[in-house]
């Protein structure tokens, strides 16, 4: 079998750019390790910036988005008892954030993708791409036991930190950076009015909170844990008791708490893999670069990616011109970069390092002090949260 662009994982990244590049006429095949209801029953990322938003318009797959998600125009930064408002609008000329979780955008493009007769394998197993840098690249899998070959002009790594693709580049032709992180997020979905109209991070001494939702009646609640902390050790009672001890006491005494209907450990990376070009191998979003969490960069950053790779692609294909590929790489990690920078801010300003001392946790203090009374650094933050530029 033959396609233009052999896509490699079914996340976010890959249906995005699948979906982008069908809508102008350019062939493309989907290979998923998992079974749909896998991909569809993780609880991930649930903070889109607008660059995100356009993209999912320009998919045509923006209409439940619009309906269901929630236009937030500022969050709550809280620490030492009190809640400080980060008007985000207030400090972009309007800008805000849409809340709308990533587990309805992977259902919202597998949707369209099956509208279209997009082709999607899922349970591909072994996918491996091969003959990246001559101008036959092609893509080897199994299903079912049989062996598929799919020959294609380009092939798209959007496979995810653990995936194949990044792993097939010789270890000499990429450059890794990397910091890991010594704790995680444990996170909590429950069917519970959230606690206040925005989110709220929370800095605290027994360590970083964060209060989200998916909706008025679904709410998505992160502590900060140690690494290598076991779930069965977090019953719904303990988790509930952690985080209203980490939240002002009013907004505590109010949280509404349930039975959870997920429950999950996160570790925290900064991870990028440089360049993101390879011959005819392109990565995008996780395989190439990992955030930790807590400025909601990582699904966003995902989005730039397949931005700047449709572009290119649908370049090429329109018209011969190869710059956009060619750039690609650079253009990409230039946004990567920034986000990358803005996600270890957030990471250190709100977390707690148990290993740093009395000088570190007062220095963390006074640039909170700092920020909630600084018209400049709020202006700073806002700006990165809300997304940076496609440039
Ligand atoms: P993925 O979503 O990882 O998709 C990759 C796909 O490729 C997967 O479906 C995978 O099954 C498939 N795949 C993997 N290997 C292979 C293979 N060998 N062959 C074929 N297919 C393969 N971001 C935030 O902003 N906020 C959050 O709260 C947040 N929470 C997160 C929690 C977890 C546990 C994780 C892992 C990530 C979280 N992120 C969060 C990050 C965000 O979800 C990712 O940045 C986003 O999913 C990236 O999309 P992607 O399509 O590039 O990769
Ligand atoms: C969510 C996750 C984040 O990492 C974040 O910064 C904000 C919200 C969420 O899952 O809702």
């Amino acid at each position: 079998m033959r396609v233009q662009v052999g896509i490699i994982g079914g996340g976010p990244s890959g249906l995005l750019l699948s979906q982008l590049l069908h809508l102008q006429g350019i062939e493309t095949i989907v290979l998923e390790r998992r079974e749909r209801a896998y991909v569809l029953g993780r609880i991930r990322a649930g903070v889109l910036e607008q660059g995100l938003v356009a993209m999912l318009r320009e998919a045509k797959v923006a209409e439940r988005m619009e309906a269901e998600g929630e236009l937030h125009e500022g969050f709550d930064i809280a620490f030492g008892g009190r809640r400080h408002r980060i008007d985000l609008a207030g400090h972009t000329n309007g800008a805000a954030v849409m809340v709308y979780g990533q587990t309805e955008i992977t259902r919202d493009l597998y949707d369209a993708r099956d509208a279209m007769g997009g082709l999607i394998v899922h349970e591909a197993v072994d996918v491996t791409p091969h003959d990246f840098d001559s101008d036959a690249p092609y893509l080897t899998y199994r299903k079912d036991g049989r062996e598929h070959r799919i020959d294609c002009d380009f092939i798209a790594g959007c496979d995810g930190f653990h995936g194949a693709s990044r792993k097939s580049i010789p270890t000499s032709a990429l450059k890794e950076y990397e910091r890991v992180y010594p704790f995680g997020w444990l996170g909590v979905l429950s069917e519970t009015p959230p606690a206040s109209d925005e989110l709220i991070y929370s800095n605290h001494e027994r360590g970083f909170a964060l209060c989200s939702m998916r909706s008025r009646s679904l709410s998505r609640y992160y502590v900060q844990v140690l690494v290598d902390e076991k779930l069965d050790e977090w019953p719904d009672e303990r988790f509930w008791d952690e985080l209203r001890m980490r939240l002002p006491e009013e907004t505590a005494q109010s949280l509404v708490t349930g039975v959870s209907i997920e429950k999950s450990i996160a570790p925290l990376r900064s991870f990028v893999a440089e360049p993101m070009r390879h011959g005819r191998l392109l990565l995008a979003g996780d395989a190439a670069h990992i955030v930790p969490p807590t400025g909601a960069k990582g699904l966003n950053l995902a989005a730039s990616d397949i931005y700047f790779l449709s572009r290119g692609l649908i370049d090429y294909y329109r018209t011969g011109d190869e710059s956009g590929l060619a750039s690609y790489s650079q253009k990409a990690l230039d946004r990567v970069w920034k986000a990358e920078r803005f996600s270890w801010w957030m990471t250190e300003l709100l977390h707690r390092f148990q290993d740093r001392g009395p000088f570190a946790a007062r220095i963390q203090r006074a640039e909170l002090d700092y920020l909630v009374k600084s018209s400049a650094a709020m202006a700073a933050l806002a700006e990165n949260y809300v997304g940076l530029p496609y440039e």
